[in-house]
């Protein structure tokens, strides 16, 4: 943008004003979920790296985005791994099975909580701390212990934060998939930056702006002690939340049917139909089944398109729409519904990852077979929700 600008000395002179990306990092970054979330925000970005180990999923991330992820365990990063990047915007979504049954609730104890345990453990100390944190996990999160810690470490660097439990069918979109965020946003600019930060960082005071960072970092500590003693009350579960929200109205959310992300072409792949044995080996279990005309389909887990026909996602119906079963007594009236599972194309479009219109859509390279799409794809989030989130802590704060 061109500014002409008067100074004291009366000059006008020309100011060029550049928009500065704002520079990302992506942890336990999978098929890019939540990079897909920031750039259908419209924030200008840059994403400076990404971090899985998983190379499938690394694979698809270089084939949609151009950028392979640094494949290095989370758990082993340095702080010069991560303060090279001088990041603006902190996203990640650890793993969630150590906050599930499956898991076992092993929390913080969980080897698979490492990742972020380390994480938060070098924060604290890096030279170039982010301004921005977008945190995705599962329903449970928030009564976990890591998540405790999260906010403590959060509240003594100064960041103010929303917790949310939100699923995309409060966006509009006929899918459930109930999930954790928090957003956080450093409450003001550290002046240790703009001093001399090593005074602050060993504690001498030295000047005014140190003594008056501390004071103010002991009210942030205070609020957010008082914060985690409100246990789960502090935990938004409707959108649009807080009065900060300017931008959003309810009246813009408008209920999309489930028939516009269903594409009719592949009730014939053989590949997506459910087999009569499998369906055959449940009793005394209800299925899941959906019909094109549906408001709603149920979240779609790892297991979703293996033979786990329970639990795993909803199975569409595409024969005899006026027959409604769901099998608990008898399977067998099932054998004629033409029963499938959604494809990872209609599973991709339901967490609204971009086909067209973006820089960057998913594609997935050849030798990714479907059943392992769809595994990455239960693993990943719903790209919008994370998109309206980030407007949110970015925009409205
Ligand atoms: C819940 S998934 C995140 C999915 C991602 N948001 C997406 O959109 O696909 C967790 C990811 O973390 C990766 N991961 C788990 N532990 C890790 C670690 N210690 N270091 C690096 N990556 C890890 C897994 O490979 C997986 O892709």
């Amino acid at each position: 943008m061109l500014k002409f600008v008067k100074t004291w000395w009366s000059i006008t002179i020309l100011h060029i004003e550049i928009e500065q990306p704002i520079v990302c990092l992506e942890f336990f970054s999978g098929i890019g979920g939540l990079h897909y979330g920031i750039q259908e925000s419209g924030i200008s970005y840059r994403m400076a790296m990404a971090f899985d180990m998983n190379e499938n999923a690394n694979d698809v991330y270089e084939y949609s985005f151009g950028q392979r992820p640094n494949n290095k365990a989370i758990d082993y990063l340095t702080i010069q791994d991560i303060d090279r990047h001088k990041a603006d915007c902190w996203l990640l979504s650890p793993p969630c099975q150590p906050y599930t049954r499956g898991g076992n609730y092993g929390d913080n104890d969980d080897p698979r909580a490492r990742g972020l345990m380390h994480i938060l453990d070098l924060l604290p100390q890096l030279q170039h701390r982010p301004s921005y944190i977008l945190l995705e996990n599962v329903m449970n999160f928030e009564t976990s212990q890591s998540r405790n810690l999260l906010i403590k470490v959060l509240g003594k660097l100064g960041f103010k934060f929303y917790e949310c439990l939100l699923s995309p069918i409060q966006f509009g979109i006929p899918n459930n998939r109930l999930r954790y965020f928090l957003i956080a946003r450093l409450r003001r600019p550290d002046p240790c930056i703009l001093e001399n930060k090593s005074n602050c960082q060993v504690g001498l005071n030295t000047t005014h702006i140190c003594s008056e960072h501390t004071m103010w970092l002991s009210e942030n500590i205070k609020l957010t002690e008082n914060y985690l003693s409100q246990g789960k009350e502090v935990i938004y579960t409707e959108w649009p939340f807080g009065p900060a929200v300017k931008t959003i109205t309810v009246k813009e959310i408008i209920q999309r049917p489930l028939y516009s992300y269903v594409d009719t072409n592949q009730n014939t792949v053989l590949t997506l139909q459910v087999s009569a044995s499998d369906i055959l080996r449940r009793r005394r279990l209800e299925f899941d089944i959906v019909q094109p005309s549906s408001t709603q389909t149920s979240t779609f887990t790892k297991a979703y398109g293996s033979k786990h026909l329970i639990g795993s996602g909803s199975l569409l119906q595409t024969q005899q729409m006026d027959i409604t079963e769901n099998g608990f007594n008898a399977p067998e009236k099932l054998l004629n519904l033409g029963l499938r599972f959604f494809s990872p194309k209609e599973v991709a479009r339901l967490h609204h990852f971009p086909e067209k219109d973006f820089k960057h859509t998913l594609k997935f390279p050849s030798r990714i077979t479907q059943r392992q799409q769809l595994q990455l794809l239960g693993n990943s989030l719903n790209v919008h929700v994370v998109a309206q989130l980030l407007k949110h802590i970015l925009f409205c704060e």
